[in-house]
C-alpha cells in the first residue's frame, strides 16, 4: 500500500510539474480529485480496510491528498498568472500611434450659398417662406398673369403630373401662397427651393435646379427700394467693388421688370464668363403686377412691391468658377472637398 502511493505521489508531482498550461491543470484535477480519481478511489477503499488498518492508510491517504491539493494550487497560481501577463502582452496597445481621423464632411456648395444669401436677407428684415415643390398650375401660372397661351406654359418647358398640376418650374408661385397667408399684412420674403424644368443637361442646363424668389408687398413700396435692396445684396455676395446694373426686361408678373447684372472680375476686358460683355446676369426682377396683387386680394390702389427670382446654381458658378452644373449633382467627394 505504501508503495502504491508513493507511485502516485511521484507521478502526480511530476505531472504537476511539467504542466503548462491551466488546460493541463484542469486534466490533472480530474485524474486525481474527480469522481473516479486516483485519490477519490483510494478515498473510497478505505472502507474495506480492518478497522486497525484504516487509520493508518487514512492518514496516509490524507497527508498525500494535501499534499498534492496543495501542489496543484501553487502550480494553479503560476499558471493563472503567467496566463494573465501573456493576455494582457497580446492585447497591448500602443498609445503613442497616431490615431485614425475621421472624414469630415462638409455642406454641399449649393446649401452653403443658400445660407449666405438667406442670412443677407435676414439681415435686411426679410423672412423665409417655403411652397410645395409639386404645383398647381393655378399658382405656377395663372395667378402670377401668365395666360393660358402664354409660351412658358407650354408642354416642353414644364413637367406636367397632371392636367391641373406640375413640378413647379419657379419659386414664384410662393409669392402668391405667402400673399394669401398674410393678407392684409405687408409681405418680406425670401423663398428658395428646387424647380423643374423639361430641359436637357448640359454644363448649365438641368432638369432640377434652385431658385431663391424674393416678395416685397406694402403700402408706399417703389422701384427704388427694389434697386437698393438687390444693390445690397449683390454687393454682399461679389464684393463692395462690383457694380450693379438694371437692365429693362419682361416677366408676366412684374412691371416694369428688370434683369440684374454684376459687373464681371475681368472688368470688361474680355473673357469666356462673361463672353467679353464684362457683366454677368444674376437675376430677374421688377415691380409687382397689378394683376398679381388683384390675384391674392392686396389693392393695387393702396399696396406695391416688388419681386426677385435667381438662380442659385448659376450665382455659385459665377462666385467660385464652376464650369459644369453636373459637378453639383454627382456627388464627386473631390469636387465637394473643395467647398470645406
Ligand atoms: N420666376 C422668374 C424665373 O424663373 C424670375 C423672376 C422672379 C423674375 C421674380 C421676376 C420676379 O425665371
Amino acid at each position: 500500500m505504501q508503495e502504491k502511493l508513493s507511485q502516485i505521489r511521484a507521478k502526480g508531482i511530476k505531472e504537476i510539474d511539467e504542466a503548462s498550461s491551466s488546460a493541463d491543470l484542469n486534466s490533472i484535477r480530474l485524474e486525481y480529485f474527480g469522481k473516479k480519481g486516483l485519490i477519490t478511489q483510494l478515498m473510497r477503499g478505505l472502507g474495506t480496510l480492518s478497522p486497525e488498518e484504516r487509520p493508518v492508510v487514512g492518514k496516509l491517504v490524507n497527508e498525500l491528498r494535501k499534499e498534492l491539493e496543495e501542489t496543484w494550487e501553487k502550480k494553479n497560481q503560476a499558471i493563472l498568472h503567467l496566463e494573465a501577463e501573456a493576455k494582457l502582452e497580446k492585447e497591448r496597445i500602443d498609445v503613442e500611434l497616431p490615431g485614425r481621423k475621421p472624414r469630415r464632411g462638409n455642406q454641399h456648395p449649393l446649401s452653403a450659398i443658400i445660407q449666405e444669401i438667406t442670412e443677407v436677407f435676414l439681415g435686411m428684415g426679410f423672412s423665409v417662406a417655403e411652397g410645395p415643390e409639386i404645383e398647381e398650375d393655378y399658382y405656377n401660372f395663372e395667378a402670377l398673369n401668365i395666360p393660358p397661351e402664354h409660351p412658358a406654359r407650354e408642354m416642353h418647358d414644364s413637367l406636367y403630373i397632371t392636367d391641373k398640376t406640375l413640378l413647379r418650374t419657379h419659386t414664384s408661385p410662393v409669392q402668391i401662397r405667402t400673399m394669401e397667408e398674410l393678407y392684409p399684412n405687408p409681405v418680406r420674403i425670401i423663398a428658395p427651393g428646387r424647380v423643374y424644368r423639361r430641359d436637357a443637361q448640359d454644363a448649365t442646363h438641368s432638369p432640377m435646379f434652385h431658385q431663391i424668389e424674393g416678395l416685397v408687398v406694402d403700402v408706399g413700396i417703389t422701384f427704388s427700394d427694389l434697386k437698393g435692396v438687390l444693390t445690397e445684396f449683390i454687393k454682399k455676395i461679389f464684393g463692395q467693388d462690383r457694380k450693379v446694373r438694371f437692365r429693362p426686361s419682361f416677366f408676366p408678373f412684374t412691371e416694369p421688370s428688370a434683369e440684374v447684372d454684376v459687373s464681371c472680375l475681368c472688368q470688361g476686358s474680355g473673357c469666356r464668363v462673361c463672353k467679353n460683355t464684362g457683366w454677368l446676369e444674376i437675376l430677374g426682377s421688377g415691380s409687382v403686377h397689378p394683376n398679381v396683387l388683384r390675384y391674392a386680394k392686396y389693392d393695387p390702389e393702396v399696396y406695391s412691391g416688388f419681386a426677385f427670382g435667381m438662380g442659385v446654381e448659376r450665382i455659385t458658378m459665377l462666385r467660385y468658377g464652376i464650369s459644369d452644373i453636373r459637378h453639383f449633382y454627382e456627388n464627386d467627394a473631390r469636387f465637394l472637398e473643395q467647398f470645406r
